[in-house]
């Protein structure tokens, strides 16, 4: 039985490859998250800050969950960390609420990693009376995760594999692309659009905002900046959406796609591409493991 103390890890499963679900204790944080809101953790009194968007919070019984992809160091040690093991800091909930209403129908999409954080947002958006479609997609069939919980909050749900292991082969803007068509030909019965949520790597927000752009469909992105204080006070998420400069962390991390300027986000985004690898580097040497980084 695992002790309630603040932080400690009350449950582990492994999702997928390389991705680990954690559900941790922490009541506070528990009784004030809401969808679209992350914490930043640091695994260890010396190690780095990372965001991990609060996937799901149950008040009752004072728990967070948090869904981790192994890409670099941090995320390795966070895969790593056992039930009964306590994170040394969990700060949350930050960052704005996602704008839940009742829009009419909304097209939900995360893609790889962005399955996670798109959940507790399809599900807030379906008790506020929207018709739901869903569409997730990965690399391959073995990296998709909360599929099950996903269809249940949906009304129309498709699953998207680039290597076509699973469902449509292709990525989720091109589905996205051939549903908007469909609904726009009178073919299939699938209503425009009102809405779209895209949550994944950067290059499928872009897309799925090229396409969305086109149609003038409003299309809400989540955007993963690199952060470290989650304050406001550091700068390093800034982000330019429109002619403004914004931080991730305290405006957003949710923006209008249409405005943000996703070639200055991925530019900023590379920007400790060499510390990363280094740091991965020596974490192997010194633990003589064979972890490779990944692609989120
Ligand atoms: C608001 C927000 C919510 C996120 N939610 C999740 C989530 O639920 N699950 C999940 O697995 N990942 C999530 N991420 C991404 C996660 O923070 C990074 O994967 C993690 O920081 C990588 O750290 P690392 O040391 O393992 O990898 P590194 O090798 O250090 O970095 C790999 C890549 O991760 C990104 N990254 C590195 N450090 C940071 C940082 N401090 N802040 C943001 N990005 C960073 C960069 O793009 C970098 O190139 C989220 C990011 C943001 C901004
Ligand atoms: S993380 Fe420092 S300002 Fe946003």
């Amino acid at each position: 039985m695992v002790k309630n103390d603040i932080n400690v890890i009350i449950e582990k499963e492994d999702l997928a490859e390389k991705i680990v679900k954690l559900v941790i204790y922490n009541p506070q944080i528990a009784l004030n998250a809401k969808a679209g809101q992350f914490v930043i953790i640091r695994v260890d009194p010396k190690g780095e800050r990372i965001p991990l968007t609060i996937a799901d919070s149950d008040k009752k019984a004072g728990s967070i969950t948090l869904i981790s992809m192994t890409i670099g160091k941090t995320t390795t040690l966070v895969e790593k960390m056992r039930e009964g093991e306590s994170i040394t800091d969990v700060l949350g909930p930050l960052g704005k609420c996602s704008e839940i209403e009742r829009f009419g129908h909304v097209v939900c999409i995360g893609g790889g990693l962005g399955i996670a954080p798109v959940f507790p947002i399809l599900k807030e958006i379906k008790n506020a009376g929207n018709t739901v479609t869903t569409i997730i997609g990965a690399r391959n069939e073995k990296l998709l995760i909360l599929e099950e919980e996903m269809k249940a909050c949906s009304d129309n749900f498709f699953i998207c594999t680039d290597d076509g292991s699973k469902g449509f082969k292709g990525f989720v803007s091109m589905k996205l692309k051939e549903l908007i068509t469909a609904s726009l030909n009178g073919t299939g019965n699938f209503p425009r659009p009102d809405r779209v949520i895209a949550i994944g790597p950067t290059l499928m927000m872009k897309s799925v905002c090229d396409v969305t752009r086109q149609y003038d469909i409003k299309t809400i992105v989540s955007l993963n900046s690199i952060m470290i204080d989650g304050t406001g006070m550091c700068g390093t998420c800034r982000v330019e959406v429109g002619t403004e400069t914004k931080f991730a962390c305290v405006d957003g991390p949710e923006f209008d796609g249409h405005l943000v300027n996703f070639n200055l986000l991925l530019a900023r985004q590379n920007y400790f591409c060499e510390e990363e690898q280094l740091s991965m580097e020596e974490y192997k040497k010194e633990n003589h493991t064979g972890a490779c980084k990944l692609d989120l």
